[in-house]
């Protein structure tokens, strides 16, 4: 088998604005005159030590303040897709979080627009086949959530899913139940970021009362036996993150992380960078990374793969051809 780094795969847990590397990120402060507090890059790479999700958080809304055109999205995108497919990814589901953006005044469409000029010309440039996935801030209120969810109607045909992420602990997913339903109404997918640092009742509140047919992260729901034999039996897709929980702090080191088990336990698996600009890896290095710490074997890294595809929002055809 080829480079674990290189084995075919799609890539479903990827925040675009965790892709900004230091190097872009100083290019479009320049162009957009926006002061950053960091010198430079060796100064801002520094700072990429992290307690927890929330000083990962302040660091990763502060950054991302440099994007502001069409433009700075549509060149993040594109070097996402470069570096994504130089290490085996052949189709991506890209999150992307509108509130932290619009905030700043910058328009849904200057960013759906920007990152679809990217996208749009992947599979021919990159190979690499792409979904949107619109994430909602679950520490701002619902009601901006949809609001949100309001100013994307427009471009709902480039948008698959819907997302919940930011800081989880004390945001539950309950807090958004009408917006989930209502995204549901229009036609959308749902996923939400489960069980990275909140407890298994979020994952079940994430199926139950949210819906969702995917779970971003869900690391936390292997400390519940009953939760593991639902997601089992309805084989719900996990979104792993595993340099990111070492770099989070969700898990002492790669070498304890519990991907081997929950994969020997029959859970649907799959391995992703999250925000790999800041942790360490995109998709291949988390791929090779897990190898190397756990000892995973060929079957099982094939099985990573397999799952990915799987758990992909392709059709039957798509998928056929991402393989
Ligand atoms: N936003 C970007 N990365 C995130 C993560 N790992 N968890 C929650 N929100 C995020
Ligand atoms: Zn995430």
């Amino acid at each position: 088998m080829s480079h674990p780094t290189h084995l075919p795969k799609a890539e479903l847990h990827l925040h675009i604005e965790g892709t900004l590397e230091p190097e872009l990120a100083f290019a479009l402060a320049s162009r957009n005159a926006v002061v950053l507090t960091h010198a430079d890059t060796e100064a801002l790479r520094k700072a990429y030590l992290f307690a927890d999700l929330q000083s990962f958080l302040d660091l990763y809304y502060e950054l991302m303040s440099v994007l502001r055109t069409e433009e700075d999205f549509e060149e993040l995108a594109d070097a996402y897709l470069a570096r994504a497919a130089a290490q085996g990814v052949r189709h991506a589901e890209i999150f992307f979080d509108p509130q932290a953006h619009m905030v700043r005044g910058v328009s849904m469409e200057t960013i759906v627009m920007g990152l679809s000029r990217a996208l749009d010309r992947s599979e021919a440039r990159h190979g690499v086949s792409t979904r949107l996935i619109m994430s909602f801030l679950r520490d701002l209120s619902a009601e901006s959530a949809m609001e949100t969810l309001e100013a994307a109607k427009p471009y709902l045909d480039r948008i698959v899913a819907v997302g919940l992420d930011s800081a989880e602990v004390g945001n539950p997913p309950e807090k958004f139940r009408e917006v989930y339903e209502s995204a549901a109404a229009l036609g959308l997918r749902l996923v939400a970021h489960a069980g990275e640092e909140g407890p298994p009742e979020y994952v079940w509140n994430a199926l139950d009362v949210l819906r969702v047919e995917r779970v971003d992260h869900g690391l936390r729901a292997f400390e519940d036996p009953k939760l593991v034999e639902r997601l089992v039996r309805d084989r719900i897709p996990l979104t792993l993150c595993p340099l990111s929980n070492v770099r989070l702090r969700t898990v002492d080191t790669l070498e304890r992380h519990p991907l081997r088990e929950m994969l020997a336990a029959g859970l649907m698996c799959t391995v992703n960078s999250d925000d790999p600009s800041y942790f360490g890896g995109y998709a291949g290095d988390n791929f090779h990374a897990v190898q190397g710490a756990l000892d995973l074997g060929h079957e099982e890294l094939r099985e990573l793969a397999r799952n990915s595809f799987e758990a992909a929002f392709l059709d039957d055809d798509e998928e056929r051809r991402a393989r």
